[in-house]
């Protein structure tokens, strides 16, 4: 493991997004605030800044990670997605999730969204067919104080139909 002086400026070298980006960080700087500050994408939003609220939750490596409570250094090298990854934001398209939400109103003040996004996106990942009470499970990670929940669970209950269909479609064109 890499040792560093405490307070030193250090380079850091990840892939956000795709894209190779590099700023500087103090070495006690945490991955959210140096997304948000030296990277310039302030869609992760920063709430409890201690592991409880998912707001700050990205991807390192596909796996879902609270951004708070990571430092900027531990990311080197890494893979970082971000909400602003999902979809293709220079076609102005969203992905299925987030047109999900929309369609469903799964978000009021938004402050929470991209930290749930970021989460069902991974979950989905690694389990394609959940049912109501695992999907709400999942969301227990996250604290959303608008929408009570209802519309989120509908939202990622319908892009879990919609997505076993098409695999049922694409299977049966095979
Ligand atoms: S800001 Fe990271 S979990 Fe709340
Ligand atoms: S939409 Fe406002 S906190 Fe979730």
């Amino acid at each position: 493991m890499k040792h560093y002086k405490e307070s030193q400026l250090v380079s850091v070298e990840l892939t956000l997004n795709g894209v190779d980006r590099q700023a500087y960080s103090e070495t006690r700087t945490l991955l959210s605030d140096f997304l948000r500050h030296e990277l310039g994408v302030t869609g992760t939003h920063v709430g409890c800044e201690h592991g409880v609220c998912g707001a700050c939750t990205v991807q390192v490596d596909g796996v879902a990670v609270r951004s708070c409570l990571l430092l900027a250094v531990q990311a080197q090298g890494c893979k970082v997605d971000t909400v602003e990854g999902m979809g293709d934001s220079a076609e102005g398209c969203l992905s299925d999730l987030q047109a999900a939400f929309q369609r469903h109103h799964a978000l009021q003040c938004g402050y929470c969204t991209a930290g749930i996004l970021m989460s069902c996106d991974h979950y989905l990942r690694q389990v394609p067919h959940p049912n109501e009470r695992q999907v709400k499970e999942m969301l227990s990670g996250h604290l959303c104080r608008c929408t009570g929940y209802r519309n989120i669970v509908d939202a990622v209950l319908e892009v879990v139909a919609t997505r076993q269909n098409g695999k049922r479609m694409e299977d049966k064109n095979v």
